[in-house]
């Protein structure tokens, strides 16, 4: 009886444990506790905290960087600094260097030897170290403060803390950040080493590591190559530096081993990365608000400027080498707000709000807390409600006015404060501004088309006059309007006929105009559009907008404090610092009777196959991988069950945008796969985690070598690699023993 008891209890707890293992949550990594780490092991992990992150000796957390800061993330994997991390965040840098002679968007990229690797224009950034440093940031608050004395002492300490932390450091290889938890309730400071010596490696074709495009983007099943490799450098001494021929690849602190054991159903996966940002707090007004306004608006926007490019890109192949990195950046997003609003109704999102906003109210009526938290819903309410007008406003400006190249090049470089601006108003370094802007000048017109900013110009005008109402539009955009009745074709079409912001050559002469002066640089009419929109922007938009952030922050302060406190007990919302999440590899139905499998392979990618020359199609397939797959020449990369080559899986890891390239780590710390994106239906998931059907989409790392080896050539990629391919005793023998505390792995370094 008691042994029947014994296993009513423990299915219990097994049965339950697969409701309450944590699949949400982008936790700090230095927050490690006990409750989480229990959660991990249930879920299978194998490695101790410290083997995850120590802040003294070498960890996983060493292997994993920021890029630029955190446009993406990456991981080293091997001891001269090797880099893994997706094509579409080596995307720029492959554009950059893309010619139509040499074409690596279309062909691919490898560097035989490393003389070969291309220099990157970013830097990767390591965390050094964290602290909490939520008293200091806090010092001197009083309860009787404005929430702008609060704001501006919380400014002034962070800055104290950063200033002091800063000291003695380069700037250019140094980071600091002090950073705000739980809507201001926790505060963190970081400190990074930046690497900004990186080059690229190798890239699989576009037709590899793009495949299946934006018809296939933030959708599974997917059967993309989405990788690319770059290298780190450093200087003699091992440390930072700047691009230098004679710099030495790193030599990291830790670099992962990579798994082609292979993945299972049920196999432990924890994701650490840098993901950007979330809104999992957002309330049912916000919920709303989205829904409603904002994310129709940038979608609309974006297509326009989409059909713009695309008319041009296809009828010209330098045009579309030109504007690919462009466009992949507005369409993703184009995208992804489709998907956002689509999805925050078909799952209920606005409900589910609504009754966690209940359960507070609830919550704070039954402990006699009205006085703490009795305001913060309201307070949320009228700051959301109250300040909707400024939405079409600003999401029009960022998206519409600055989506204009020729408005973003004058703002950046001709406006005032600017360098060549100053020189011009003193008279002095006037040759050294110009100089220094017609080098910036010839990158930026290496990648532009005159039409295409025409066209831009012409539509995004005419949006915003349509679109925007009367009292945010600046007085030139109305009188143009009255002007050209309407027609901002003819605008544009006059102004660029005359202008000489539309080609390299025409600039150059313009700018070495010895009577070239601010007075001139202010008589161009889109130059005063851009001053105005400006203006407005700051004046009429985002000023009037703050005056309710401050009952919208306090607001959320104390109902984020209040959640913690009820035991909804989330991660802080994703603010571009090192998370970690951990789950398992797991399949998921998208809805009444269809059931996704957690995998795909090389034979998807042969079914999704459209034949054709165009090498740019979204489901081209290269004749070399159609070869290997004729062959099944998958080398030891294949799959053990059935022979098939393994090309994406899916895990129930938390993950957002910056997340991209990030490691998917099995329970030993081994590299398994490189995560890349989420699926459709969940795409509400920024702002409510669907443990159900909310996944991360990674290509099997095994594909990437596959590609590496018998695809491009460059075993000697893979020989730096510290390769495991049997899967560990534990693994093979039965799952429950994964709920012991496990050993200390030996093979860590
Ligand atoms: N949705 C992916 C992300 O945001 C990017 C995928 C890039 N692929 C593409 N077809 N644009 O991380």
């Amino acid at each position: 009886m008691k042994s029947f008891i014994k296993l009513i209890f423990t299915l219990f707890l097994s049965i339950n444990m697969l409701f309450v293992k944590a699949d949400e949550g982008m936790w700090l990594p230095m927050l490690l506790g006990e409750a989480t780490y229990k959660n991990m092991v249930e879920c299978g992990i194998r490695l101790t905290p410290e083997q995850i992150y120590n802040a003294n000796n070498s960890s996983l957390k060493d292997a994993i960087v920021a890029l630029g800061g955190g446009f993406c993330t990456g991981e080293i994997i091997s001891d001269q600094g090797l880099l893994m991390t997706n094509h579409h965040c080596g995307f720029g840098t492959i554009q950059a260097n893309s010619t139509t002679e040499h074409d690596y968007l279309t062909d691919g990229f490898w560097a035989m030897t490393k003389e070969q690797e291309i220099p990157a224009d970013f830097g990767v950034w390591f965390l050094n170290n964290i602290s909490d440093v939520t008293d200091k940031v806090l010092k001197g608050l009083k309860d009787n403060m404005s929430e702008q004395q609060r704001d501006s002492l919380i400014r002034s300490n962070s800055n104290a803390l950063k200033k002091s932390a800063k000291e003695g450091r380069n700037k250019e290889d140094f980071a600091v950040q002090v950073k705000s938890f739980y809507y201001g309730n926790l505060y963190y400071m970081f400190t990074y080493d930046i690497y900004n010596d990186v080059r690229l490696v190798g890239a699989p074709p576009s037709s590899i590591g793009k495949f299946g495009g934006d018809t296939d983007n933030w959708m599974w099943p997917r059967h993309t190559g989405d990788f690319t490799m770059f290298r780190v450098y450093a200087d003699k001494e091992n440390n930072p530096s700047s691009y230098n021929e004679n710099n030495q690849p790193l030599k990291p602190k830790h670099s992962l081993p990579v798994s082609i054991a292979g993945v299972k159903d049920g196999d432990y996966a924890m994701i650490m990365g840098y993901p950007g940002s979330t809104n999992r707090f957002l309330t049912s007004w916000g919920v709303k608000e989205a829904v409603e306004i904002e994310q129709p608006a940038r979608v609309k926007i974006r297509r326009v400027k989409l059909d713009i490019m695309d008319e041009q890109m296809s009828k010209s192949q330098k045009v579309r080498i030109q504007y690919a990195s462009k466009y992949a950046r507005v369409s993703n997003y184009w995208k992804y707000f489709i998907g956002q609003s689509e999805q925050l109704v078909n799952n209920k999102v606005a409900d589910k709000k609504q009754n966690i906003e209940s359960s507070f109210t609830a919550w704070y009526q039954k402990n006699k807390l009205e006085k703490e938290y009795g305001q913060a819903l309201n307070l949320i309410q009228n700051a959301t409600e109250s300040s909707s007008k400024y939405i079409i406003p600003k999401v029009y400006f960022q998206e519409a006015v600055v989506g204009s190249e020729l408005i973003l090049f004058m703002y950046r470089n001709l406006g005032p404060r600017t360098p060549l601006y100053n020189a011009l108003k003193t008279g002095e370094g006037v040759s050294k501004a110009k100089e220094a802007l017609l080098q910036k000048a010839e990158s930026y017109f290496k990648d532009y088309n005159a039409t295409i900013d025409e066209n831009t110009l012409a539509s995004i005008l005419s949006l915003y006059a349509n679109d925007v109402s009367k009292e945010f539009q600046p007085e030139l955009l109305i009188s143009l309007n009255e002007k050209y009745k309407g027609n901002f074709k003819k605008f544009a079409s006059n102004y660029f006929s005359k202008t000489p912001f539309k080609s390299y050559k025409l600039f150059k002469e313009w700018i070495n105009n010895d009577k070239l002066s601010t007075k001139a640089i202010e008589k161009d009419v889109v130059f005063q559009l851009m001053n105005q929109f400006l203006a407005v922007y700051r004046t009429k938009v985002m000023l009037p907008k703050s005056s309710f952030d401050s009952d919208y922050n306090k607001g959320m302060r104390l109902f984020v404090d209040a959640l913690q406190k009820m035991g909804m007990n989330k991660a802080s919302d994703a603010n571009s610092t090192m998370r970690f999440t951990y789950g398992n590899v797991l399949p998921y139905d998208p809805a009444d009777a269809v059931h996704y499998d957690f995998f795909t392979t090389l034979e998807g990618v042969m079914q999704k196959e459209v034949l054709t020359d165009d090498k740019n199609h979204e489901f081209y397939v290269p004749q070399k991988l159609k070869d290997l797959y004729e062959a099944k020449d998958y080398g030891p990369y294949a799959r053990k069950e059935d022979g098939k080559l393994p090309v994406g899986f899916l895990s129930n890891n938390d993950i957002t945008g910056g997340n991209s390239g990030s490691p998917v780590i099995n329970a030993y710390g081994e590299l398994i796969g490189t995560a890349f994106d989420g699926n459709w239906e969940a795409m509400s998931g920024d702002i409510y985690f669907e443990p159900n059907i909310q996944r991360t989409i990674s290509v099997d790392i095994r594909y990437a070598l596959f590609i590496i080896d018998k695809y491009a050539g460059a075993k000697h990629l893979i020989d730096e690699m510290n390769v495991v391919s049997e899967r560990h005793i534990e693994e093979k023998s039965s799952k429950d023993e994964k709920q012991d505390m496990p050993e200390a792995v030996p093979s860590m370094r």
